[in-house]
């Protein structure tokens, strides 16, 4: 793969999941690790920034963070769209789930967790401790301890829509929507949103 990983300054790095594409949530622990698709993954405050990811109780992924306290959110290409898809039918509970879809990780900095090669962008997320009272067992809250971003897609805070950006956005069965090109509207006066 030849995405070349780039620091995002955290203050920006809500930008990465503004758009809400699909993830691909990493997760180690104890020798072991796994890959799931996640849709509903999302920022809830800018800084530091938090997120918030639905991850099923029954999931292996969910085992994992739960006893690492980690996970890295990954956001696939459009050419990582069937691994997505695959790697949200069956558990890796019991097999190595990353390595039977011949994905390449490289491993993330703050976080014992692997991250994915053929991604525009990486999250790694720490749980916090407490969990926020949620109301749904499915719901984590996470802060985001290191961003990075496929530099030719993503860099100096902002999407670069000259290099085209490919993240994915799920519907149902099978169904993907590319995320296609920006447009501009006018912006607020004095607004300071996209420094
Ligand atoms: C595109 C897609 C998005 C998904 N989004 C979520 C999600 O947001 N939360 C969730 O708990 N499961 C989601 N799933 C289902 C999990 O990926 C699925 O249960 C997976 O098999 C769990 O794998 P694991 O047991 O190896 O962790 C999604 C599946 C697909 C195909």
């Amino acid at each position: 793969m030849n995405d070349l990983p780039t620091a995002v300054p955290l203050e920006k790095a809500y930008r990465l999941l503004n758009h809400g594409p699909v993830t691909l949530i990493t997760s180690a622990h104890g020798g072991t690790r796994n890959v799931m698709a996640a849709s509903w993954v999302m920022p809830i405050d800018f800084f530091p920034l938090r997120l918030t990811a639905v991850i099923d109780v029954p999931t292996y992924t969910r085992e994992l963070i739960d006893a690492s306290g980690c996970f890295g959110v990954n956001l696939p290409r459009r050419a990582l769209a069937q691994t997505t898809y695959d790697a949200g039918q069956s558990t890796g509970r019991g097999r190595d789930k990353i390595a039977d879809l011949g994905l390449d990780t490289f491993q993330a900095t703050t976080m014992p967790v692997p991250l994915l090669h053929g991604c525009a962008g990486w999250l790694e997320c720490k749980l916090l401790d407490p969990q926020p009272t949620a109301t749904d067992a499915s719901l984590l809250v996470a802060q985001v301890t290191a961003a990075w971003a496929d530099a030719s897609m993503f860099r100096d805070g902002r999407w670069r829509p000259e290099a085209g950006i490919d993240t994915l956005h799920y519907v149902a069965g099978g169904v993907f929507f590319p995320t296609g090109a920006p447009f501009q509207v006018r912006t607020a006066p004095g607004s300071t949103e996209l420094d």
